[in-house]
């Protein structure tokens, strides 16, 4: 039996911010299984140039919450499919967190993928094709227990908004944006809250599946999202969450 190729990416280009750990290298690599050329943009060079080589693909050291450095990557690359992945966590209650912890996760988990956006969008747009997929979060949705991490759910709110207002945006332009909402995965970002048992068992205890999702299951739905397979999908958040959102 072959795979029919719509669902695959062969001959595209893919982008992946934050690509060099965790979700982010799952997805280069389930990307590069099913044909993209990968193009991966990190702050870790050392672990980001080692998974490039590995997947015959490209390193370019990147913050996304630098404006002028996305829009000179996009000078550089023009990516068929873009994936807005990097993100960082901080726990602290809504009445004690520092106003500069608060601002850094806004700055990079939701300002850092506008500046994606706005950066890669118009050469989509130019070129009347391309596939955005976000990397946003069930706490999108639902504010999880019992860590407290208002601004990183505040965060992955927006995304979401971002990714429905901006679809709309270029629906007419051949550019699909939509966001994968994963629930507690196991990658460095969650090690502290695995750590801690009076974290960890209520996560386990709260998710249908009674266990933590890979990074590859979130790859495999952005591999969906990126592909002809989702022609007719855009402004859309999968939660891939072992059923959490749905209790
Ligand atoms: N792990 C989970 O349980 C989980 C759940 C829901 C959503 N997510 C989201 O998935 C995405 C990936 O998370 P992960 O678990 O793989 O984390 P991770 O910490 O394992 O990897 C994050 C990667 O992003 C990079 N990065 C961080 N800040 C950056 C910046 N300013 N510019 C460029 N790169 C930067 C890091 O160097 C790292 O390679 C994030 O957006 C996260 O919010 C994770």
């Amino acid at each position: 039996m072959t795979l029919p190729a719509r669902f695959t990416v062969q001959g595209k280009t893919a982008l992946v911010t934050g690509g060099a750990k965790g979700i982010g290298a799952a997805i280069a690599t389930v990307l590069a299984e099913a044909g993209a050329q990968i193009v991966i943009a990190d702050l870790d060079a050392a672990t980001g140039t080692r998974l490039a080589a590995d997947l015959k693909g490209a390193f370019h050291m990147l913050d996304v919450t630098d404006p002028a450095a996305c829009y000179a990557l996009a000078e550089q690359v023009s990516p068929d499919i873009v994936v807005a992945n990097a993100g960082i966590v901080h726990n602290g209650p809504t009445a004690e967190i520092d106003l500069s912890d608060w601002q850094r996760v806004l700055d990079v988990n939701l300002t850092g993928v506008f500046n994606t956006l706005r950066a890669f969008g118009p050469g989509m747009i130019a070129r009347q094709s391309g596939a955005v997929v976000c990397i946003s979060s069930m706490c999108g949705e639902i504010a999880v227990w019992p860590q407290p991490q208002a601004a990183y759910n505040a965060a992955k709110a927006g995304v979401n908004m971002l990714v429905k207002s901006t679809a709309v945006e270029w629906a007419r332009n051949g550019v699909r944006v939509n966001a994968v909402a994963p629930g507690y995965t196991a990658t460095e970002l969650t090690l502290a809250g695995r750590a801690n048992p009076a974290w960890f068992d209520t996560w386990i205890e709260r998710t249908p599946m009674a266990r933590l999702g890979t990074p590859q299951e979130i790859a495999d739905a952005v591999l969906f999202l990126a592909s002809d397979a989702a022609s007719f999908v855009t402004g859309t958040v999968l939660n891939i969450d072992g059923g959490y959102t749905a209790v």
